[in-house]
C-alpha cells in the first residue's frame, strides 16, 4: 500500500516538475535558495563583518539579538528580520551574509542554500551621487551597485549558475530607504528627497533588469515602510511640527508617510513597466507592500498583539517622548531595553522589533500584501516520500 502511494506520488511529482521545467520557473514554485539584497532591514551580518574591530556597529552589542538569537548577530533588531521569516517559511536555513567566506562555495557537495548581500546603511544609488549633493553616508559606502558586483562574483563560482538561479528566490530590498534617511537626517526637505526619488527607483529597476539578464526568475521587491511612524523622525521633527502634521489615527507624521507612498507608487509603476517588457510565464516580479503590511499595526496595535501606548516609542533607547535620543542610541550605555520587546513595533527607533517583522512577513504570506500573491510551497525532498 505504502509502496503504491509512493509510486503515485513520484509520478505526480515528475509530472508537475516537467511541466514547470518547460516554462523555466522553479519547480512547484518552491525554492532551493534565497538571495537577498538590501539595507539594515535585511542585513544578517555583512556590516558587522565589514567593520574593523575598533569600529563595530551598535548591532554588535547587546541587547541586539536578545529575543531570538540570544546574542548580537549584526541584525539591527532583537531577533529575526523579514528575510529570516521568509527563509523559515520555505524551510531553508537563515540566509548567511556574503562577507566572511560563508558565501556560495560548494558545501558538502551541494550549492549554497542562500546568500545575503544586504548591508546596513546601504543606498540604492552610489554614494558619490549623494556626496555631490552635499550629503554623506555615515555608515557605509556600499550601494546596490556594489551588492550586484558581489552577486556577479558569487554567481561565477556556481557551476551551473543559470539552473541555480531558476530555483532561487531573489529578494531585492528593502532598498532605497537610506537614499532618503541619510539626507533627511542631514537637513534635506521633502522637495529635495522628492527630486531624486525617480533616480532611486530607476536604479532599482535597472538592477532588476540586470538580474533578469543574469537568469533570475523570481523576485520579491519590497516597498519602503511608513517612515513617518519611526521614533527617529518623530523625535527629529517634533519641534518643527504642529498638530496638523500628525495623522490623528496613528500619531505618525503625514508628510513622511506621504513621501514613502510616493516612492512606493513609483516603484510599483516601474515593476509593472518591467513586467510588460518580459514574458510573465517565465519571470515573476512580486511587489511586497511593507508599507501597508506595517500600517495595519500602527492603526490597530492591540489587534496585532502590540501595546497601543508603546506603538510609536522605541523599545530600546535613552528616553524622550519617543524613547529615542540620537546621542544615546540602543547598544550604548545610557540606553536601556524595555521588558517586553514583543509588544513594541520599534526596536531602536529606526528599526523594527522581531514582533513587527513577523507581522510584516505574515502580511506578505498570509495577508494580501504581495502583488501578485507569493506562492509558498516547500520544496519536496526525499524524506517527504
Ligand atoms: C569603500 O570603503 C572601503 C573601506 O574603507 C574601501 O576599501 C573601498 O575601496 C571603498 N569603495 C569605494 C567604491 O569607494
Ligand atoms: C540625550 O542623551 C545625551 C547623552 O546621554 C544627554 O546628554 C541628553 O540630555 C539626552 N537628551 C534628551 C532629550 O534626553
Amino acid at each position: 500500500m505504502a509502496v503504491a502511494y509512493a509510486i503515485i506520488l513520484i509520478f505526480l511529482l515528475a509530472q508537475s516538475s516537467s511541466a514547470a521545467a518547460a516554462n523555466g520557473k522553479s519547480e512547484f514554485g518552491c525554492y532551493e535558495s534565497i538571495i537577498s539584497f538590501g539595507d539594515s532591514l535585511a542585513d544578517t551580518g555583512n556590516l558587522l563583518l565589514l567593520s574593523p574591530a575598533d569600529n563595530k556597529p551598535a548591532a554588535a552589542r547587546p541587547p541586539y539579538g536578545r529575543t531570538f538569537f540570544h546574542r548580537p548577530t549584526g541584525r539591527f533588531s532583537d531577533g529575526r528580520l523579514v528575510i529570516d521569516f521568509i527563509a523559515q517559511r520555505f524551510g531553508l536555513p537563515f540566509v548567511p551574509p556574503y562577507i566572511g567566506g560563508q558565501n556560495g562555495e560548494l558545501r558538502g557537495g551541494g550549492v549554497s542554500k542562500g546568500v545575503n548581500f544586504a548591508v546596513v546603511g546601504a543606498t540604492a544609488l552610489g554614494y558619490e551621487f549623494y556626496e555631490k549633493l552635499g550629503f554623506h553616508n555615515p555608515v557605509t559606502n556600499v550601494s546596490l551597485g556594489t551588492q550586484l558586483d558581489w552577486f556577479k562574483r558569487f554567481l561565477s563560482t556556481i557551476p551551473d549558475g543559470k539552473k541555480y538561479l531558476e530555483r532561487s528566490l531573489v529578494v531585492v530590498g528593502e532598498i532605497g530607504g537610506n537614499d532618503y534617511n541619510h539626507p533627511l537626517s542631514q537637513g534635506a526637505t521633502y522637495d529635495v528627497i522628492q527630486s531624486f526619488a525617480p533616480a532611486v527607483v530607476d536604479y532599482i529597476g535597472s538592477t532588476i533588469q540586470e538580474l533578469i539578464k543574469l537568469g533570475v526568475k523570481t523576485m520579491l521587491v519590497p516597498a519602503i515602510p511608513p517612515i513617518g511612524c519611526l521614533p527617529v523622525y518623530l523625535t527629529q521633527f517634533k519641534k518643527s511640527s504642529t498638530i496638523r502634521d500628525y495623522d490623528p489615527k496613528t500619531g505618525c507624521l503625514n508628510w513622511l508617510n506621504e513621501f514613502a507612498r510616493y516612492h512606493n507608487k513609483l516603484l510599483k509603476k516601474e515593476l509593472n513597466r518591467i513586467q510588460e517588457l518580459i514574458n510573465p510565464d517565465q519571470i515573476d516580479i512580486i511587489y511586497a507592500d511593507y508599507y501597508n503590511a506595517a500600517m495595519r499595526f500602527y492603526l490597530s496595535p492591540n489587534e496585532y498583539g502590540l501595546s497601543k501606548k508603546g506603538i510609536l516609542r522605541a523599545c530600546c533607547g535613552a528616553g524622550g517622548p519617543y524613547n529615542y535620543n540620537a546621542s544615546a542610541e540602543c547598544g550604548s550605555s545610557p540606553a536601556t531595553c524595555c521588558d517586553d520587546p514583543s509588544s513594541f513595533a520599534s526596536w531602536d527607533g529606526l528599526h523594527f522589533t522581531e514582533a513587527a517583522y513577523r507581522l510584516i512577513a505574515q502580511g506578505l504570506f498570509d495577508g494580501p500584501y504581495t502583488t501578485p500573491r507569493v506562492k509558498t510551497t516547500i520544496c519536496p525532498s526525499i524524506s517527504f516520500l
